[in-house]
């Protein structure tokens, strides 16, 4: 209001100057219209009564004429009237002829000029005209008119014009607040939620007024506008961003405003196992758990898997939750529980013997049965009840990883239809024809795309996720976008490289890389200058485990120098060992390790030192810290993390990574020696490459790979699809605004 004030009263002061300044000019202007209008009535008044005065005046009736002078001086305008047959002579008139007014001084009357006189009573109008007869040609008839009435006149007018300026000024005073009013709340509502992050079109302020038709494609075109612009303050923004826990937490306390994260993952990042009297902490080898464990750490929140460890019901709260990390807790796993037969169907049996070899290309037949089918559908919907009694608000971010839960999204999406749905799916996404011999294939696909988000590793992914859409479902796909539209919700289709914390861990670091090298060298039986390559991986017929044997064998065909002077140690952790394939698949290892062993152990250490165990994280870096080179020879992989952590732990910018081309992550290292694993030549060369590498080639290929992942670690990763998130959950609440009218 004060600010209304401050703003309107120099207006009404402007105002009233300028009413100041026009007056003087009404007053000459009304003076010159009725000086005009006095000399036509005298000229009107002269020509009426020239005929009867003359004739009065022959007939020498002087009484006669000022009679009929004063008759005329009836009318309330004219004060008197007077006649003059000569300059010499006096003048016949009414009562009231100024004294000022006589035969010898009428020139001054005649010709241009306002010809006023002013008296007491007010100004008075002269007007002289010709009267000529034969025999007075010098008569002038005097016609003089009462003025006061003009003053009267102005002074109205004037008085007009004031209240004229006044309504004016109140008029435009109104208008002026109320739109001041309107476009202050309107910047300051804007102000605050751009300072909150949102966009200016963001949501209308309650007292806003309402929504008017003719506006709406201009705020189209500016919410159009303004997506652009956040596009690009995003893109520049995040080349900025040094990816942290700390930027991350910043991405969600302020665009997400602080809101808690639900984690969905099979897999639990700590499994507590009874071992006697003793409960002991486990960490599973999954590259899944690797890189969500610290996101989790920075953003807090909940993490909902199956329980699977033995003591794992010991530990929890009523709630059955249980605050981790155990030493420094920073979040709480929300542990279900699965019955045998549940685990059977939906771990065992649809997740890992159907959909895992479908979305691999390693060979293996997937196999569907029905009843792993109703037991995959009936475990998602469980943890469908445990997102929506975890979810603390009615739009929570859940985060839903991987092909164990495929249907989740749908499910939580239908209970909860404003939550933000982020799913990832941590393996490789098939080409349509690959995908089209699963039997629930359009279940699947729907089931997905109840997400906001559907991420994949690579791009390469996505275009056959897209594809596969398009082939088996009526949706609307936009190829340009890699927007997905199904039963009239969209899902943006998103590539985003997972990878892993950076720095890694200090204590993961703590022994020095010489220390590394003896220690590990002592440990398994190999002389100090022993070269030595390591492989780690869960037993898994994905991994190449087998064609990596086999390129050793090769190596040591064709470089038979390399017997006995380099031994390759292959740590694999057990897996899903209630599998048929897998258990197979352990057996043939096991029997090639030995029968290559057998064929090349003559001369000193073996070739293969197989160790199928569970190994902690700080055993496995103190192998890669020790090793010449690392050997990653997945047949399909959507990312492996393995190659990555091998070049986080090479500070000393030593060691070679070889890198099979069927992993994600061959895209982003390409300094990697990159081999196809289905080539044993190929393979053995490239690991006679790395055993004879310069300490300075290693040097040169090691900082760019350390470099990639530094730059491009896991805070990154879930950094950008939060971002993705928060711009999404904007554009939504813009897209519930009602539609555009068409016209
Ligand atoms: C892969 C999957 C993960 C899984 C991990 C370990 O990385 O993408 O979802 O957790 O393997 O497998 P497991 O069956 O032991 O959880």
């Amino acid at each position: 209001m004060r600010l209304s004030l401050r703003f309107v009263l120099p207006l009404l002061l402007v105002l009233a100057g300028i009413a100041y300044a026009v007056a003087p000019l009404v007053d000459q202007l009304t003076l010159r219209w009725f000086v005009r209008d006095l000399e036509i009535r005298a000229e009107l008044i002269a020509n009426t009564i020239r005929e009867p005065l003359q004739e009065q005046l022959a007939a020498g009736k002087k009484a006669k004429v000022e009679d009929f002078f004063n008759h005329l001086t009836q009318d309330e305008r004219v004060y008197a009237v007077g006649y003059c047959a000569a300059p010499a002579g006096t003048v016949l008139a009414s009562r009231w002829l100024p004294a000022q007014i006589s035969c010898a001084n009428l020139d001054q009357w005649e010709g241009p000029g306002d010809h006023l006189l002013p008296i007491a009573q007010g100004p008075l109008h002269v007007a002289v005209k010709p009267m000529v007869s034969e025999a007075t040609p010098a008569g002038r008839l005097i016609v003089v008119h009462d003025m006061s009435f003009v003053n009267r006149r102005s002074e109205e007018t004037k008085r007009y014009l004031f209240y004229a300026f006044l309504g004016l000024a109140a008029v435009v005073s109104l208008i002026t607040v109320v739109v001041a009013q309107l476009s202050w709340r309107g910047w300051m509502a804007g102000m605050r939620s751009l300072l909150r992050g949102e966009g200016l079109l963001r949501q209308p302020a309650l007292d806003a007024p309402p929504d008017l038709p003719g506006f709406k494609p201009i705020a189209r075109d500016l919410q159009r506008l303004i997506h652009e612009l956040e596009a690009e303050t995003r893109a520049r923004d995040e080349s900025q961003i040094t990816w942290t826990p700390e930027a991350l937490r910043t991405i969600l306390h302020g665009e997400l405003r602080g809101e808690d994260v639900i984690v969905v993952a099979n897999r639990e990042p700590y499994i507590h196992q009874r071992r006697g009297e003793r409960i002991e902490v486990q960490r599973p080898a999954s590259g899944l758990v690797t890189a969500l464990e610290p996101i989790m750490r920075a953003c807090s929140g909940t993490w909902i898997a199956h329980g699977s460890g033995s003591a794992d019901r010991e530990v929890v709260d009523k709630n059955d939750c249980v605050k981790v990390p155990p030493d420094n807790p920073a979040y709480q796993i929300r542990r279900v529980w699965l019955t045998a037969e549940e685990e059977a169907g939906y771990y065992y049996g649809f997740a890992n013997e159907g959909l895992w070899p479908l979305c691999h290309i390693a060979h293996v037949r997937p196999i569907f049965r029905s009843s792993d089918w109703a037991q995959y559908v009936a475990v998602n919907r469980k943890f469908a009840k445990a997102v929506v009694s975890e979810a603390k608000t009615k739009n929570p971010i859940v985060l839903v990883q991987d092909y164990h839960f495929a249907l989740l999204p749908k499910m939580i999406r239908d209970e909860l239809p404003d939550a933000t749905i982020i799913t990832f799916w941590h393996i490789p996404w098939p080409n349509p024809e690959s995908f089209a011999i699963c039997p629930w294939r359009e279940e699947i696909l729907a089931g997905m795309l109840g997400s906001s988000i559907m991420g994949f590793h690579t791009q390469f992914h996505c275009n056959n996720f897209v594809d596969t859409v398009d082939r088996f479902l009526e949706a609307r796909v936009d190829r340009a976008s890699f927007n997905v539209s199904f039963g009239g919700k969209p899902t943006a289709v998103r590539h985003y490289p997972i990878s892993i914390a950076w720095p890694p861990d200090a204590s993961l670091m703590e022994k020095s890389v010489p220390e590394c090298r003896s220690s590990i060298r002592q440990m398994n039986d190999l002389p100090p200058e022993h070269k030595f390559g390591i492989g780690v991986d869960r037993l898994d017929y994905t991994k190449g485990i087998l064609e990596r044997f086999r390129a050793i064998e090769r190596l040591l065909e064709l470089n038979p120098d390399w017997v006995g002077r380099f031994t390759f140690v292959q740590i694999a952790a057990p897996t899903r060992s209630g599998i048929e394939e897998y258990q197979h698949h352990e057996s043939q290892v096991r029997a090639m390790a030995t029968r290559i062993n057998g064929r090349f152990s003559r001369h000193g250490p073996p070739p293969i030192i197989l160790k199928i165990e569970h190994h902690e994280s700080s055993q496995v870096y103190e192998y890669f810290r020790a090793a010449d080179l690392c050997f990653v020879s997945s047949l399909h992989d959507g990312m492996n993390l393995v190659a990555k952590e091998f070049v986080a732990a090479r500070d000393d910018e030593r060691g070679v990574l070889i890198l099979s081309e069927f992993t994600g992550a061959a895209r982003e290292l390409p300094e990697a020696l990159i081999v196809n694993p289905y080539d044993a030549d190929q393979c053995a060369a490239a690991l006679h490459l790395a055993l004879t590498m310069s300490a300075t080639e290693q040097r040169d290929r090691m900082r760019l790979m350390r470099g990639l992942v530094a730059e491009y670690n896991v805070f990154r990763w879930a950094g950008r699809m939060l971002l993705d998130a928060a711009a999404k959950r904007r554009r939504s609440w813009l897209a519930d605004k009602p539609e555009i009218p068409t016209v």
